[in-house]
């Protein structure tokens, strides 16, 4: 294994639940109520697939013309910015700081495979941007995941076979995309329906140590 590539919400940082703030009050000023459940489905999905799915569930696909849409995602991202504008490195989520370092000292290379496309300021915020050798723009990619495109495009950046990386998600749709790029995968508290190749419950829980014993027992 030469190469580890990071989801960022809900795996390195916990914006997931500042998404899911956003895009509540969002969706209830359109009058749509959505929960914790619904929520689970938006995670690691596009910001516009994301709207389209609230109004989907919400019975409203067909009362917005595009331009709306685009302002109601926007709305939805200057809320979104407005709460991550005070993250600091503390709300780095427990054991990545470590184990981004072993990752660094053990002279492997890191990645990033977010769909957001406010990524590279929140690693700037969390202070862990120089960290990371490559980072793939979501705004270049045709397809969000649960497509492999995002998780493929980072190991081409790295010059790295998928089979030589592994990939760590908390969305099932990210663990579908890590699959199909054939990259072996790490789910963080996701469904055993995922199929992620490693399960953890927790970031606490990963060490190099561990994910290289399961990275060889695969093979
Ligand atoms: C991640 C999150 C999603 C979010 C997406 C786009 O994948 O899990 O909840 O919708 O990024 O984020 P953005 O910051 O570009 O709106
Ligand atoms: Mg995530």
């Amino acid at each position: 294994m030469q190469a580890v590539v990071f989801d960022l919400d809900g795996v390195l940082t916990d914006t997931a639940d500042y998404h899911f703030k956003a895009w509540k009050n969002l969706a209830a000023s359109i009058g749509i109520q959505i929960d914790h459940t619904f929520n689970e489905q938006l995670k690691g999905i596009s910001r516009m697939d994301s709207l389209e799915r609230i109004l989907e569930y919400g019975g409203r696909s067909n009362d917005f013309t595009l331009i709306e849409r685009e302002q109601l995602a926007e709305q939805k991202n200057e809320e979104y910015r407005l709460l991550i504008a005070s993250i600091t490195p503390r709300e780095l989520l427990p054991g990545i700081a470590s184990f981004l370092r072993e990752l660094k000292d053990e002279g492997l290379k890191i990645g990033l495979a977010s769909a957001s496309k406010n990524g590279s300021s929140i690693l700037e915020r969390l202070h862990i941007a120089d960290n990371f050798d490559t980072i793939v723009d979501p705004a270049k990619l045709s397809k969000g995941k649960p497509d492999p495109e995002i998780f493929r495009t980072a190991a081409d950046q790295l010059n790295l076979l998928p089979s030589e990386c592994a990939g760590i998600e908390d969305a099932v749709a990210g663990i579908q995309s890590i699959n199909g790029a054939g990259i072996f995968s790490v789910g963080v508290g996701v469904p055993p329906e995922a199929k992620a190749d490693w399960n953890v419950n927790a970031t606490a829980e990963l060490t190099l140590g561990e994910l290289m014993a399961h990275f060889k027992a695969k093979k």
